[in-house]
């Protein structure tokens, strides 16, 4: 049982001063946050205090915040979207929650009851809810996030935090090809570290390798592990790698959840929508029911890549992430060559749109499914 954060004691204060939501066609990802926002303090002697709806701004925090020196926060991605009919809904939020308390337990950061917060960030929600777009393919960033806040330099476990959660809407993420630079230099995560966890230190050493390969005319670094240069993600997303087998058949390969892969809510349900099509539990429109095809969470190295592509057998290959859904990818520098990879006349290889179009048309409510969670 985890510590409750008594959604019952929510105490709401109007934003006096709201600001009318911004033309959607304007909005630049993670710029614009809505009128209100989430804020909740801990401390090791009172537990949680009483959750606090109020007007979107500045946190009060020291200078001494333990988080401003090492980096003791955290973080979660998720969407609320709008269907047809103008109801509102969340995908897979529980996941999000589960996450969430696993990042705080490694950071020795305070744990709480998923399903209690869940009802406060709908809460949040509602009295935002004119600002979830209407547009097609747009939809409510949610970022939840928590804290180290007492004021204290040395290293150890916080005995006050503070978890908010603001919302900012976001328009599509067209799934125009990006070239990767697989990088050999630097690493996101090593066996033991932080790569499984959603730490915000895990995402400020990836900024510089992200502009070094931007000069090299790439859009992500690809993440490499080890001497064998096992692929692990794609600059903030999993990734996907389909390769035609020597029958002929499709091979779908993620790598695995070892420690050093961020385990994905997208990542998850392209696994188990892939799974249950190959099973005939919930067929992928889009996908021929005869095709043979199978999925892997095993490793996959450059090495691999290389010959699956002087082979003809690199069918495709794509990032998978909350943000950009699905991201096909069609180029990796590597040692100094490129590898090209192919993708369809719109941009996006055969498995990568059916896979999207599945998932979208599940996000925005234009097929049921049970991961759908009403706000
Ligand atoms: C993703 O959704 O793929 C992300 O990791 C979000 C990003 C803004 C950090």
């Amino acid at each position: 049982e985890l510590p409750d954060i008594q959604h019952g004691r929510l105490i709401i204060d109007k934003n006096e001063q709201p600001t009318p939501p911004p033309p959607s066609e304007t909005l630049v990802f993670g710029r614009t946050f809505t009128d209100h926002m989430l804020t909740i303090e801990w401390s090791a002697t009172n537990g949680w205090e009483a959750p606090h709806i109020k007007p979107y701004g500045p946190l009060n925090l020291a200078p001494s915040s333990s988080v401003l020196h090492y980096a003791q926060t955290l973080f979660e991605g998720m969407k609320a979207y709008r269907t047809d009919d103008d109801r509102i809904q969340l995908f897979r939020p529980d996941m999000n929650m589960k996450r969430m308390n696993n990042s705080a337990r490694r950071i020795a950061l305070p744990t709480f009851n998923g399903d209690s917060l869940l009802e406060l960030i709908k809460k949040l929600i509602r009295m935002d809810r004119h600002w979830v777009p209407k547009e097609p393919g747009h939809s409510l960033y949610i970022r939840p996030t928590l804290i180290a806040s007492q004021q204290a330099i040395q290293v150890s476990p916080p005995t006050e935090a503070i978890l908010f959660v603001i919302c900012s809407p976001v328009g599509p993420y067209f799934p125009k090809p990006v070239s990767l630079y697989a990088t050999t230099e630097y690493i996101r995560a090593a066996p033991g570290g932080t790569g499984a966890f959603k730490l915000g230190v895990n995402y400020a050493p990836a900024v510089m390798p992200q502009k070094m390969v931007a000069e090299k005319g790439y859009s992500q670094n690809l993440w490499l592990h080890g001497p064998e240069h096992y692929l692990t993600e794609v600059g903030t997303m999993n990734m996907f790698v389909v390769l035609k087998k020597d029958d002929g058949d499709l091979e779908i390969v993620t790598p695995p959840l070892d420690g050093m892969i961020l385990p994905g809510i997208t990542r998850d349900s392209v696994l188990q929508l892939l799974r249950d099509h190959i099973s005939g539990t919930r067929p992928i429109r889009g996908l021929d029911k005869g095709e043979k095809l199978a999925v892997s969470e095993r490793g996959i190295t450059m090495k691999e890549v290389k010959d699956a592509s002087q082979t003809g057998k690199l069918v495709e290959l794509f990032g998978a992430g909350t943000a950009a859904i699905i991201s096909p990818v069609h180029k990796i520098g590597y040692l100094n060559e490129d590898i090209e990879i192919p993708t369809g006349p719109d941009g996006m290889g055969r498995i990568a749109r059916a896979v999207r179009k599945e998932l979208s048309d599940i996000q925005w409510g234009k097929i049921s499914h049970p991961w759908s969670v009403p706000v």
